[in-house]
């Protein structure tokens, strides 16, 4: 099987899962933690060297402070405890996203949950947290701009260089995967999903199981992946 190196997925849908079964929205989060959970540890069994996901996004700031309040809690719940099962599986986390606005427990946290697993070589799960894509690339711009004062030659830049100047050194996106019914990127992973195959579900996230995420695997063996350039069979 083909299986796409980077895998990269907008967890969406959590809310409504749960108004739907009328619960608040918070189990939506709540049970949409323990899919990812599953899904991390399935995904780098299948081969996938990088999985992506979005968790929270600066704009995520806008919603009610107790939604907001009841995230950030499970992150910090989350890393601190049920990470264990990832850690012992090989996974390495890294996280993604801007550290102002986040609480002081919040980013102990996620210094822990680095820490612990910094080692981990079997797969990577880059948690996208505080994030947003154009913000990434300003940011990266930003520090690409320290390098140029410092004296950086980039006569020669290329695409591929500007890697090292986001938030992790990841692989472009392969396989873009979007939960929940809506039809766009919300800001994620701007740089990365330049050539990503694009798989849409109206799946909620917190449904989106193995099995789920096969299909998109699937699919994604047969897409013709081009690259702006033409196959032998087109010729
Ligand atoms: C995605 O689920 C998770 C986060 C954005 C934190 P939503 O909370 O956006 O769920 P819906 O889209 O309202 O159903
Ligand atoms: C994208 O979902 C962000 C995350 C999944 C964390 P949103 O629910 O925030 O996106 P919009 O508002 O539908 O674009
Ligand atoms: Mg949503």
């Amino acid at each position: 099987m083909n299986v796409p190196n980077h895998v990269a997925i907008i967890m969406d849908g959590n809310g409504r899962w749960a108004l739907e079964r009328g619960l608040k929205r918070s189990e939506g989060h709540l049970e949409g933690s323990k899919t990812l959970e599953k899904l991390a540890i399935h995904a780098i069994n299948m081969g996938v060297k990088v999985l992506s996901v979005y968790a929270f996004s600066t704009d995520n700031f806008k919603r009610d402070k107790a939604e907001i309040d009841y995230l950030m809690n499970l992150i910090v719940k989350y890393f601190n405890t049920k990470f264990e099962k990832i850690n012992k599986n090989g996974i390495k986390v890294v996280i993604s996203g801007r550290k102002t606005n986040l609480r002081d427990d919040v980013l102990e946290a996620i210094n822990n949950i680095e820490e612990k697993t910094k080692d981990n070589s079997k797969g990577i799960l880059n948690i996208c947290f505080n994030y947003g894509g154009q913000e990434e690339i300003i940011d990266g711009a930003i520090k690409l701009a320290q390098d140029l004062n410092k004296g950086l030659d980039i006569k020669n830049f290329k695409r591929e260089d500007f890697y090292k100047y986001l938030y992790h050194d990841l692989p472009p996106i392969d396989l873009l995967i979007r939960t929940g019914g809506e039809l766009r990127v919300s800001n994620f992973m701007l740089y990365q999903m330049s050539y990503s195959e694009f798989y849409f579900t109206n799946t909620y996230f917190p449904d989106f199981d193995k099995s789920e995420f096969n299909k998109a695997l699937f699919m994604f063996e047969n897409r013709d992946r081009r690259f702006g350039g033409i196959n032998e069979k087109n010729k």
